[in-house]
């Protein structure tokens, strides 16, 4: 069937056919069929990422064809992100490994990282910063790769994800200034205080959750459901967040399309809604003096849910 196709080209220009006809739903890595069939094709090749154009017109060997197609057919066959077929994720210009443990890392938050957060830190000093729900570690761990001097921790209550996340920071050698905890939320992080706390929590409704494509039925529904209206874990972390910030402390989380719920719940919190490159993403800023003068109406929203 696929004695027509010679090169590395011709099999990336065939996937995303392929995967374009299967309907497929991109976004866990790469937001469209081409550049998915490409990172697959480079993978079942195992050639770099980034590739000189040039070798595009190389020519495959039939065995090689065999493992592209393999690959090729089981994305549109079994749904499954690209990431957790290859076992890697590319987050912040960092490479993670990627399997079904933890989502697989996209959050827009990888700007902000690569960034140096500027403007946001850029007269604050930070040492200590904890990547609360870390999943697979990415969030923190790129932190660390991008940030010399600061201390992170990981924290989450998975320990599949935990176990991903360790593995991550030896493959990223930042284990000297890396910590990684089991913690519901700050439940085990008592006394310990920070100048930065970055999460992405859970934050799907329930009426999205039943919604999802397959895609996402291949990752822990631990890391996606967050309730009726997707803040669960959002209202717990603001109540108990000025408990583990320095006095100059910074709290940022993602809640994605929750943020409208979140404004109409808690209208009086002066939430920075962060602007990225393709616009905003459902990423708020706060910090801790806005949380503390705030704390009374957030305790009583946090609380009415149990
Ligand atoms: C949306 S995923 C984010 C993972 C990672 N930060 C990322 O950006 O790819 C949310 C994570 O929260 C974790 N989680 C769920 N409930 C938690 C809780 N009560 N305390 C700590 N982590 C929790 C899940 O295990 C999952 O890894």
């Amino acid at each position: 069937m696929t004695i027509e196709l010679a090169t590395i080209v011709d099999f990336i220009r065939y996937g995303a056919s392929r995967f374009g006809a299967a309907g497929l739903t991109f976004g866990h890595s790469y937001d469209n069929a081409l550049d998915e069939s490409t990172h697959l094709v480079l993978h079942a090749l195992h050639l770099p990422h980034d590739l000189a154009p040039a070798y595009g017109q190389a020519r495959l060997t039939a065995a090689e064809k065999r493992a592209v197609i393999t690959l090729i057919d089981r994305r549109v066959d079994e749904h499954k992100p690209v990431a957790y077929l290859t076992g890697e994720a590319w987050f912040a210009g960092l490479k993670f490994k990627s399997d079904m443990r933890a989502l697989v890392p996209r959050s827009p938050i990888a700007e902000l990282i690569q960034a140096g957060f500027s403007p946001w830190l850029d007269e604050r000093h930070v040492e200590r910063a904890l990547d609360l729900c870390t999943g697979s570690g990415c969030i923190g761990i790129a932190m660390a790769a991008h940030s010399p001097d600061w201390q992170v921790d990981l924290a989450d209550i998975s320990d599949d994800a935990l176990a991903l996340a360790r593995e991550n920071v030896e493959f990223q050698d930042v284990g000297e200034r890396v910590r990684v905890i089991c913690s519901d939320l700050f439940a085990s992080l008592a006394g310990e205080r920070y100048d930065l706390i970055v999460s992405n929590p859970p934050y799907v409704t329930e009426q999205e959750f039943v919604a999802l494509p397959p895609e996402y039925g291949h990752e822990p529904a631990l890391g996606l459901r967050a309730g009726d209206d997707g803040l669960d874990f959002a209202l717990r972390i603001l109540a108990a967040a000025p408990d583990h910030m320095g006095d100059d402390g910074v709290l940022i989380v993602e809640v994605g399309e929750s943020e409208r719920a979140l404004v109409e719940l808690l209208p009086q919190v002066p939430f920075n809604w962060i602007e990225f490159n393709v616009g905003q993403m459902g990423v708020f800023l706060l910090d801790r003096r806005d949380l503390v003068e705030h704390a009374d109406a957030i305790r009583a929203v946090a609380k009415a849910r149990g």
